[in-house]
């Protein structure tokens, strides 16, 4: 692999790198770490990383040790999903095993208990995140006084990789991105979460899409770096 140069994408909005985070709920469970370890040497941006408690989303996955065991191994962030209930009783294990950016559920979460999240994200000196289930309008979370990192738009219903995007998202990802984009002086990524794949990507990115989270269709094909880098092509190549 040559040399990673930054990706201009011309979106409209601004210039800029659009990052590709490959999901590792899409990864072979039994080689989790060199999924990851791989996944990097491609020239992923990130490493998602989706915790579910069989509450909020209708399926059990990984804890903290898992972050914690990819964390020593790869250098790019760890972009951890909580697809939790009770977001902020586990927060801060996540960041204690290395998560980078943890993103929180609008839907889960109170001004009280996004209050403790932050003091936790803020301790550690880490970034925040909030998520949207597909049928969770923007408004519906009141952004004042939350220091926020990323949001997260989801294109499918939380649970599984593999399912199909919904296209019904790209007026909210629009929203999003005239909400947190280049006018602002505090850059917000803006990710994209479900049946992101090649025939789809570009149409993001030029809603305002700067983060693509890939599950199926990179980790989950037979030739995962084949799939990672016709992703990548389709927003840019990442070499020289
Ligand atoms: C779904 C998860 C996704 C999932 C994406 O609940 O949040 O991150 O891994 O997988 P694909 O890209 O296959 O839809
Ligand atoms: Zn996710």
């Amino acid at each position: 692999m040559g040399n990673q140069v930054a990706f201009v994408y011309s979106s409209g909005r601004e210039q800029m790198h659009v990052k590709i985070a490959p999901s590792i709920l899409s990864a072979d469970h039994g080689n989790m770490t060199s999924d990851a370890v791989r996944a990097q040497s491609w020239g992923a941006d990130w490493l998602h990383v989706d915790i579910m408690d069989g509450k909020f989303a209708p399926n059990l996955t990984f804890g903290p040790g898992l972050v914690k065991a990819i964390r020593p191994k790869v250098s790019i962030p760890l972009d951890c999903h909580l697809m939790l209930a009770e977001p902020e009783k586990y927060v801060e294990k996540f960041l204690e095993a290395g998560a980078d950016l943890v993103t929180v559920h609008a839907e889960a979460i109170t001004p009280s208990s996004i209050e403790l999240i932050q003091q936790s994200v803020r301790k550690y000196g880490k970034k925040l995140g909030i998520a949207f289930r597909p049928a969770t309008p923007v408004s519906d979370f009141d952004f004042d006084g939350v220091d926020c990192s990323m949001v997260l738009v989801m294109s499918v219903n939380p649970g599984f990789s593999g399912q199909k995007f919904m296209p019904e998202i790209l007026p909210k990802l629009q929203k999003v991105s005239k909400m947190f984009g280049s006018q602002t002086n505090k850059h917000v990524e803006i990710e994209v979460d479900g049946g992101v794949d090649t025939s789809n990507a570009k149409l993001l990115v030029e809603h305002g899409a700067t983060v693509l989270v890939a599950g199926n269709s990179v980790l989950g094909q037979p030739d995962q770096e084949r799939a990672f880098q016709e992703l990548r092509n389709i927003v840019g190549s990442a070499d020289a």
